[in-house]
C-alpha cells in the first residue's frame, strides 16, 4: 500500500521466525489423539511433524497428515530409515508398542509413551477447551458493546411498523391494507434478521462444519455485523476483492476474526479514516489485508499485541483477547498473521490461508 514505506514501518509475523533448527517429531497412532496431537504439534513454528505412522489405512490422522504435507507411513522402521526423527510420540495406547519401539528406535532418539503420552493427550484437550472458552468470554464481552447498535436498529424498524399499524386500524381501503401489512412483514423480516446474525455470531461453539469459505462474502458480513460494535458513518471503506477468493476452514471463526480485525481498525481510527478490504490469490495460497489510517502500533508493542489479556484500552473497554482468538483460528486453519505498523499513519494486518480450489458452498459472495 502505498501510504507505508517499508523502510519505516515495523513488521512482525505471528508465529515468529524460529531460530534453532526444529525438532523432528514423528507420531505412532492415527486415531483421535495422533490427530489432535498433529494438529497442535504442526502449529509450532519450532517443531516439524515429520511422519505419520498408522497400521489402519483409513485412520483419520492419515487423512489429516496428508492434507498438511505429511508423509504418512504403516512400518516404524520405514520412518525412521527415511526420516530421522529426534523424537518419536507413541498414542497408540499399545502397551506391546512400547517394547517394540525400544528395539527399533536408534540411540540418541526420544521416546513418548504410556503415560507420557496420555499426560500430553491431556494437556493438549485442556489447550483447546480453554481457547474455546476465551473465544467464547471476548464474544460476550464483545456483544456488550454491540447493544446500542443493535437496539438503534432494530427500533428503526419497530417504529416503522407501530406507525404502519396505528394507520391500519383506520384504514378502509383494502389495497392500502394489503400495502401495508407487505410493509410490516419486510420491516420485521429485518428485525429477525439482525436477530440471526447476532445470535449465530455469539454462539459459543460454531453449528456448521468446515468448509470452503467465500472470503469476500464473509468479509462484507463481517462489516454488518461490526456496524453494531463501532461507528462507521464517517470511516470511508475500500474494497479490492479478487473475485472467487476461498479459503478453507469454519465460516463462523472466520467472521469472528474479520469482525474483530475491522473493530479494531475502526477504533484505532477513532471513528474517522479509511478502512480498506482486500483479498487477492497470491502464489496460490489466499491473502487477506485488514488496513486503517488510524493510530498505528509503537514497535515495542508489536510483539506483544497477540499476547492474551494484551489491551492497550481502558479498563472495562477491551479484554485483549482479539488479536489472540484471531491468531488461533488462523493457525487451526493453518494460516498466518503478519502486522505491518507506523506510528500515526496507521496498520495493516495481513492473512494468508493455504491454496485451495473449488468453489465455496452456501456462502454470499
Ligand atoms: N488496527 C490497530 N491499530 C492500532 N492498534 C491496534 C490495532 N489492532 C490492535 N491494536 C492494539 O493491539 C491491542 C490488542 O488488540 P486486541 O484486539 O487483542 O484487544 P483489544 O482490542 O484491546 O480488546 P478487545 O478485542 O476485547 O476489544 C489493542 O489494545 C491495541 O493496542
Ligand atoms: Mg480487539
Amino acid at each position: 500500500m502505498a501510504i507505508f514505506s517499508p523502510t519505516i514501518s515495523h513488521r512482525r509475523t505471528e508465529p515468529q521466525a524460529a531460530t534453532p533448527p526444529p525438532m523432528r517429531v514423528a507420531i505412532i497412532g492415527a486415531g483421535r489423539g495422533g490427530t489432535a496431537l498433529l494438529d497442535v504439534l504442526h502449529q509450532i513454528g519450532t517443531i516439524e511433524v515429520v511422519g505419520v505412522i498408522d497400521k489402519n489405512p483409513t485412520a483419520p490422522g492419515l487423512r489429516r497428515a496428508q492434507e498438511l504435507n505429511v508423509a504418512v507411513y504403516d512400518q516404524v522402521p520405514d520412518l525412521i530409515k527415511d526420516q530421522h526423527p529426534s523424537l518419536v510420540m507413541d498414542v497408540t495406547g499399545d502397551p506391546a508398542m512400547e517394547s517394540s519401539l525400544q528395539e527399533q528406535v536408534p540411540p540418541g532418539t526420544g521416546i513418548v509413551n504410556g503415560q507420557t503420552s496420555r499426560l500430553l493427550w491431556l494437556l493438549v484437550q485442556h489447550e483447546t477447551t480453554l481457547q474455546t472458552e476465551l473465544l467464547h468470554a471476548e464474544k460476550l464481552a464483545g456483544i456488550g458493546s454491540f447493544a446500542a447498535g443493535i437496539a438503534h436498529d432494530i427500533n428503526n424498524p419497530l417504529q416503522l411498523i407501530l406507525g404502519l399499524a396505528e394507520n391500519l386500524t383506520d384504514e378502509t381501503d383494502l389495497e392500502a391494507v394489503h400495502a401495508q401489512a407487505e410493509d410490516i412483514i419486510d420491516a420485521v423480516k429485518r428485525t429477525t434478521a439482525i436477530c440471526r446474525d447476532l445470535t449465530s455470531y455469539s454462539r459459543r461453539t460454531s453449528l456448521r462444519p468446515d468448509g470452503l469459505i467465500s472470503v469476500n462474502g464473509k468479509l462484507d458480513e463481517a462489516l454488518k455485523i461490526a456496524r453494531y460494535a463501532v461507528a462507521l458513518q464517517d470511516i470511508e471503506i475500500r474494497k479490492d476483492y479478487q473475485p472467487d477468493v476461498v479459503a478453507k476452514g469454519n465460516p463462523d471463526q472466520l467472521l469472528h476474526v474479520f469482525v474483530n480485525l475491522i473493530t479494531n481498525a475502526v477504533q484505532a481510527m477513532e471513528h474517522q479514516g479509511i478502512l480498506t478490504l482486500e483479498t487477492a490469490t497470491v502464489d496460490g495460497g489466499t491473502q487477506v489485508r485488514v488496513s486503517d489510517t488510524g493510530s498505528g502500533i509503537a514497535p515495542e508493542l508489536l510483539n506483544r499485541i497477540f499476547d492474551p489479556f494484551f489491551t492497550t484500552k481502558p479498563p472495562g473497554k477491551g479484554t485483549g483477547l482479539g488479536l489472540y482468538n484471531i491468531k488461533n483460528v488462523i493457525h487451526h486453519m493453518h494460516g498466518s498473521i503478519s502486522v505491518e505498523s507506523q506510528v500515526g499513519r496507521g496498520s495493516t494486518f495481513t492473512l494468508t490461508f493455504p491454496g485451495e480450489t473449488g468453489q465455496a458452498e452456501g456462502e454470499a459472495s
